[in-house]
């Protein structure tokens, strides 16, 4: 099968209330993880690579390891480019066969925001390309934040109907409170569900998207920190509400790449110093895919996304 539109992936997690997972890719046993995970649950699933991905294993690399996993599996795929910087790089990944690629222009004021990410949505909807955008800052945000603060730092519903109509672009990437990484919360872990449901109502039609998505799964960091590594205090999005945002809100894409790092890491670790006389990378590397498709058929059931390929 050939790889598919996000923009197809995402209208339908739209109309039928589900969000499809996006999986960061860096190397071979992730994306096999990843494609095995969902092939079991019958889901479509997004592949994201991001720039540091490109330069660690070669764009070229991830674009023909997903097509030899869409050679051998019957799942929808779609590749993304995450976190694009800039013009070039989205340019680069619409050229190099990617189906959808993001612009985050939230670094730069609204008017640039707006003026950078209709540069890169002309150029991919001329080539069928579709594009999500980021308006807000992703940041996790302390219980003794004021409401000013917050506003300055969470998407404005209003700005982001203007930024929509302006930049015509496919989806928005939102900020409610997630953070990228394993430290999101300091206090108790919080979305503002409020602020989501405004922004959606005032968007008919346009899939929302959650990155920070991860929830740290409590068993994944014991592994690590049971064999060496310290990771204390770590704290992810609870389960349950990125259930509640990905089924009862219009989140159609949820981003996840700590939590698979995670898992990956802690049976490296652990099969590491179970068996210190081995050396064969394909020893400790094969519980480490392993523990990606466990991940994977996890995170497809709390989004809905199983049995919807
Ligand atoms: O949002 C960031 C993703 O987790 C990718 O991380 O830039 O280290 O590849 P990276
Ligand atoms: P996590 O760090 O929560 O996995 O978020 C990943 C992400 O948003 C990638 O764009
Ligand atoms: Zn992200």
């Amino acid at each position: 099968m050939p790889l598919v539109s996000s923009k197809e992936l995402l209208l339908k997690a739209y109309d039928g209330n589900y969000a499809v997972g996006a999986f960061n890719v860096n190397n071979m046993e992730i994306i096999q993880g990843i494609i095995d995970g969902a092939s079991e649950l019958n889901a479509p699933i997004i592949l994201q690579v991001s720039a540091g991905a490109r330069k660690y294993a070669r764009q070229e690399y991830l674009l023909h390891l997903v097509k030899a996993g869409l050679e051998i599996s019957d799942i929808p795929i779609s590749l993304h480019l995450d976190h694009g910087e800039n013009f070039e790089i989205c340019k680069a990944c619409i050229d190099g066969g990617f189906t959808s690629v993001m612009i985050d222009g939230s670094k730069f004021t609204f008017e640039e925001n707006i003026r950078v990410t209709k540069e890169v949505v002309d150029y991919a909807h001329a080539r069928g390309i579709q594009v999500e955008a980021e308006l807000g800052k992703l940041a996790g945000v302390e219980d003794n934040v004021s409401v000013a603060e917050k506003d300055a730092i969470f998407t404005d519903p209003d700005q982001a109907v203007e930024f929509v109509e302006k930049t015509k672009v496919d989806s928005l990437a939102i900020a409610i409170g997630t953070s990228h990484g394993a430290y999101k919360f300091k206090g108790d872990p919080k979305l503002d569900f409020e602020r989501l449901a405004k922004i959606e109502a005032k968007l008919p039609g346009v899939p929302l998207v959650l990155h920070g998505a991860s929830s740290v799964p409590q068993d994944l960091v014991a592994i690590c920190n049971q064999y060496g590594a310290e990771i204390p205090g770590a704290q992810g999005v609870p389960e349950s509400m990125i259930e509640e945002a990905a089924k009862k809100y219009k989140v159609c894409k949820v981003n996840i790449d700590t939590d698979l790092r995670l898992a990956f890491t802690g049976q490296i670790r652990k099969y590491m110093k179970e068996h210190p006389a081995d050396f064969d990378p394909r020893k400790y590397l094969t519980p480490a895919r392993d523990a990606i498709k466990q991940v994977v058929i996890r995170k497809i059931k709390i989004l809905g996304t199983d049995g919807k390929a």
